[in-house]
């Protein structure tokens, strides 16, 4: 059955879990986060970008979530549009079956230039006004956080992140996110609280806290009826890049946003855990694995299923990591 994020969210924050958000873009995703989570009895967000709108094509993938539905009739599920760039995609995202839609006003509509204030209020006010009467809801973003350009002609999710940017740059300031909320009225916010997007998010292993918690804990403090979401949640897990590398990739070493921090992150109010580089890692590793061990072989369904095995297996243990196990 299909719900939105605030029912989602708010379940979540009545019973002290964090929900992990899947990014979707072919069947073998769709199918490996809902096997996971029947497997632990957890609740879904299948999330999708407008990468993954192109890719899969919008009839595609609301037909897979309508079959996953279908298939998985005991499991909630939130379809939600993960950075959606303005009221266009916002707009076909819900006339498609999401049931939530990420009004990302932080950028503008380009998706690189850093937005005004004013521009993101207005937006975001204007997408939750339109997905609220039709009883969608929404996620905004207030802060610089991922895949931004520095300047330096570098993304901020690339190796180097630390020190490219002020440190304060890259968190938000409370007293602005409760006008922003005030103004809005989205269900969940996005915070720059010290993480970034893709693989590459820490150049040296974090020792000690990386998340800027006093952030997290006085936005929280502050909107007590807002759910927090981390974009940027991969780990990147050690496991995960030495199987690529042992298989003819080629990695940079790296490090993500550790689980435990996370979990920190979900005591103080964070519910949406946005999860993508993860997944692709575990797929890929496999995919690589199976074709450097069997180079006769060419039938994708031989690769596709030990790529989905290792995604089932990553989804399950975040949903056992943020307790959303035995809440669907
Ligand atoms: O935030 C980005 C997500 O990982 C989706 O990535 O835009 O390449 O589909 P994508
Ligand atoms: P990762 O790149 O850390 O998986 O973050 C994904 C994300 O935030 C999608 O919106
Ligand atoms: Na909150
Ligand atoms: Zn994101």
């Amino acid at each position: 059955a299909r719900i939105t994020l605030r029912q989602l969210l708010d379940h979540a924050a009545e019973n002290g879990y964090g929900m992990p958000a899947f990014n979707v873009n072919n069947m073998e995703q769709v199918i490996a986060i809902m096997e996971a989570a029947r497997e632990v009895d957890a609740p879904v967000i299948l999330q999708a970008s407008r990468g993954a709108r192109n890719y899969a094509n919008d009839i595609m993938l609301a037909k897979m979530i309508e079959a996953a539905e279908l298939i998985f009739p005991e499991i909630p599920i939130c379809v939600h549009q993960d950075h959606g760039n303005n009221e266009a995609t916002c707009l076909t995202a819900i006339q498609h079956g999401f049931t939530s839609v990420m009004m990302d006003g932080s950028l503008e509509g380009d998706g690189k230039t850093p937005a005004s204030y004013e521009y993101n209020v207005d937006i975001t006010k204007r997408v939750t006004d339109m997905a609220h009467w039709v009883g969608a809801s929404t996620e905004g973003e207030l802060g610089v956080l991922g895949s931004l350009e520095t300047g330096e002609g570098e993304k901020e999710d690339g190796h180097g992140f630390e020190g490219k940017l002020d440190h304060s740059q890259l968190l938000t300031d409370p007293d602005q996110a409760v006008d922003f909320v005030k103004k809005t009225k989205v269900d969940a916010l996005a915070i720059a609280m010290g993480t970034s997007h893709g693989a590459y998010k820490f150049t040296r292993a974090p020792d000690g806290d990386i998340l800027a918690m006093h952030v997290i804990k006085e936005i929280n403090e502050k909107l007590p009826n807002t759910h927090l979401v981390m974009h940027g949640s991969s780990a990147v897990p050690q496991e995960l890049q030495d199987i690529i590398n042992e298989f003819g990739g080629d990695m940079p070493q790296t490090w993500g946003v550790p689980v435990h921090e996370c979990q920190l992150g979900i005591k103080h109010g964070v519910r949406k855990i946005n999860i993508d580089t993860d997944c692709r890692l575990a797929m890929s590793g496999q995919v690589r694995r199976v074709l450097t061990q069997s180079p006769a072989e060419f039938d994708p369904r031989k690769y596709l299923k030990p790529a989905l095995d290792a995604m089932r297996a990553l989804c399950k243990q975040r949903y056992q990591e943020f307790g959303a196990d035995g809440q669907a």
